[in-house]
């Protein structure tokens, strides 16, 4: 075999295997993941894999037509007896043309990329503003028109643009959610925006795209889209303050005030405004502890609470080594914050 039909055989080796990886990968990374580039559901996410498509596509006609050429001619000038295998070297008008066309092909895709980023910048209007500040290891979001702050969870109306601005308290971040919007840098000291719109009602995963730490996989976040009625009704719900609490709750906040919990949290209706870790004023209307390390529930958050260096080590939450009844009465109150 000759070095170039060798060079020819191991390409086809690596598409098909490129291929393969696809097909068997593909589907796993869309199963377990709610959100994928693949399955898009905001106007920009269409527009960034129909854009995506078009260029594997062209991508594709490109790979297809020089393998075949390389292919016909290894095999119809090749040496035979009699004959020396044929040359081409030193042609001119083959050159034109190899340069000529891809010219114009990146020509095309430059063309249709200006157009896509064109067309994705935020139209005019007055969209709803939300802020999502970076934390290392979670997300927090405000909504100022509202009054409303909250962590790894952002809920938003169908249909309606959403306007995010997007700041980080420490090192870059990357905001991505996968199914709505292309992954934005979150950087320390400036303000970045971006917008989307959720097509259609559901949960939609977001994540932290770069790498920032140690507990950068536990950096998730969750977008809630509802219909505006259900909206609504979510901002009526989180702008409610906390119920005063009674009995093993009320341990549990006098606990929450005694110790240094109430400097780091904020809680409203409660003198504990700190801005360090997440807001617990609804935290326990959420769906997870951690940034997705565990599913909110009552037995999670006591163990979390007993020793949260066991599931997020790194992280900024201490382990206070509470004994089981202060873990109780700490969870008794937090399952009030609804
Ligand atoms: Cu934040 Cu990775």
């Amino acid at each position: 075999m000759t070095w170039a039909s060798r060079r020819a055989v191991c390409r086809l080796g690596l598409l098909v295997a490129g291929l393969l990886m696809a097909l068997v990968l593909g589907p796993a990374v869309a199963s377990a993941d709610s959100s994928s580039p693949f399955t898009p559901a905001s106007t920009i996410a269409t527009a960034t894999a129909n854009l995506f498509w078009v260029i594997v596509a062209i991508a594709g006609i490109i790979f297809v037509g020089v393998e075949g050429v390389l292919f016909y001619a290894l095999f119809a000038y090749r040496q035979r007896p009699g004959r020396e295998a044929a040359q081409f070297h030193g042609s001119t008008r083959l050159e034109i043309t190899w340069t000529a066309i891809p010219a114009l092909i990146l020509l095309v895709v430059f063309v249709l990329t200006v157009k896509t980023v064109v067309a994705n910048q935020l139209p005019a209007g007055d969209p709803l503003e939300i802020r999502a500040v970076a934390h290392q290891w979670w997300w927090e979001f405000d909504y100022p028109a509202e009054g409303i702050t909250t962590a790894n969870e952002l809920h938003v109306p169908v249909g309606e643009r959403v306007v995010v601005k997007l700041s980080s308290v420490d090192v870059i971040h990357s905001f991505w959610i996968p199914s709505l919007v292309p992954k934005l840098d979150a950087v320390p000291g400036q303000d970045r925006t971006l917008w989307f719109d959720a097509h259609q009602a559901g949960d939609y995963a977001g994540r932290c795209a770069e790498f920032c730490g140690v507990e950068h996989t536990w950096m998730l976040f969750r977008v809630v889209a509802q219909s505006p009625d259900e909206y609504a009704a979510w901002i009526k719900s989180q702008q409610q303050p906390a119920p005063a609490p009674t009995g093993l709750a009320l341990q549990g906040l006098q606990l929450y005030q005694a110790q240094t919990c109430a400097s780091c949290h904020a809680i409203a209706a409660t003198s504990s405004n700190g801005s360090v870790g997440p807001s617990l004023t609804h935290v326990a209307s959420r769906w997870s502890i951690g940034a997705g390390v565990l599913d909110n529930t009552p037995d999670n958050l006591s163990r979390w609470l007993a020793d949260p260096q066991a599931f997020k080590p790194g992280s900024a939450m201490p382990n206070y080594h509470f004994g089981p009844d202060d873990v109780k009465a700490l969870t008794a109150y937090l399952e009030t914050l609804k």
